[in-house]
């Protein structure tokens, strides 16, 4: 029978501001780990983090000006598998929620997996979880839509805009190149995404430019702007753009009648709090 150490892989987000969102669980593994990896993206959760388990790298020196992103992932998720490959019990850890837009962290359970050896994931809080605190948006209210810019430029999606949209990555909308580290190129992108807006919205429709704290000292910026002046906005890296619905839809006559209920019967079924504009 061997003896040889079998490595292991568990990924953790580390919440948004690390030092009041990272979970007990997170903690717990990022303590008891061989070694950490870090996809943190801020000095102050690197602090934290390290300080938790001093054998910690960071993958942050693996972006690089006009390098592809789609490289750098693939690289990251080598590096972690790699680890794991030695007998390492190994923790990599991602800001936010380590699954929600974070690709190395998926590919790196992929690839774990399919050598026989164990990769889990924990839940973290993800900026979608801040701005529905920070904003007072509960996606039960109007359902929600939630996209990548970029993708939702260049594919056939459809907006409905009885539903809450979250578009995520706007500092980067049209870049196509994955080599941009920085929110200065998006204009076109911008102009486009309005484009589409403006085929579901009026052009004074009120949006949300959106970015929660990173500091528990901090507050979260929350930039209302008309739809007219998305353009114009400037953007970072970390905002999240917000699409408030227009309301509740109209009622499905024929489906209701299929359930042989009437109109009346159901209008307890909502919140009676929430008038029929969206908020
Ligand atoms: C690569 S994704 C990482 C998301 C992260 N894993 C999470 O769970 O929120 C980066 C995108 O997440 C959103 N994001 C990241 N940090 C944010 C923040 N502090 N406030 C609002 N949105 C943020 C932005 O849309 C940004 O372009």
């Amino acid at each position: 029978m061997s003896t040889a150490k079998k490595g292991e892989l568990v990924v953790v987000g580390t919440g948004i501001s690390v030092a009041g969102q990272i979970t007990l669980a997170a903690k717990s593994h990022i303590e008891n780990a061989d070694i950490v990896f870090m996809g943190i993206m801020n000095k102050v959760g690197e602090h934290i983090v390290t300080t938790l388990n001093p054998n910690c790298v960071s993958l942050d020196d693996l972006y690089m000006e006009g390098k592809s992103r789609a490289h750098t992932y693939e690289q990251m998720a080598d590096r972690i598998v790699q680890a794991v490959v030695e007998g390492n019990k190994v923790c990599a850890a991602f800001y936010g929620h380590a699954g929600v837009f974070v690709t190395p962290s998926h590919d790196a359970i992929r690839k774990v997996r399919a050598l026989g050896l164990s990769a889990t994931m924990l839940p973290g809080i993800s900026a979608e979880d801040c701005l529905i605190a920070d904003l007072g948006i509960d996606p039960s209210q109007y359902g929600c839509q939630s996209y990548e810019a970029t993708q939702f430029l260049f594919r056939d999606y459809r907006i409905d805009p009885y539903m809450t949209q979250i578009i995520w990555q706007i500092g980067l909308a049209g870049e196509a190149t994955l080599k941009v580290l920085n929110s200065e190129h998006n204009k076109p992108g911008l102009v486009l995404l309005t484009e589409i807006l403006l085929e579901n919205y009026p052009e004074d429709h009120e949006l949300i430019v959106y970015e929660a704290a990173t500091l528990p000292v901090c507050e979260p910026k929350i930039q209302k702007i008309r739809l007219s002046e998305l353009v114009n906005t400037p953007t970072t890296l970390i905002s999240t753009l917000v699409v408030p619905s227009l309301g509740l839809p109209k009622y499905r006559q024929d489906r209701l009648a299929k359930l042989g209920l009437t109109e009346q019967e159901v209008s307890n079924y909502r919140n009676p709090n929430l008038s029929e504009k969206g908020n």
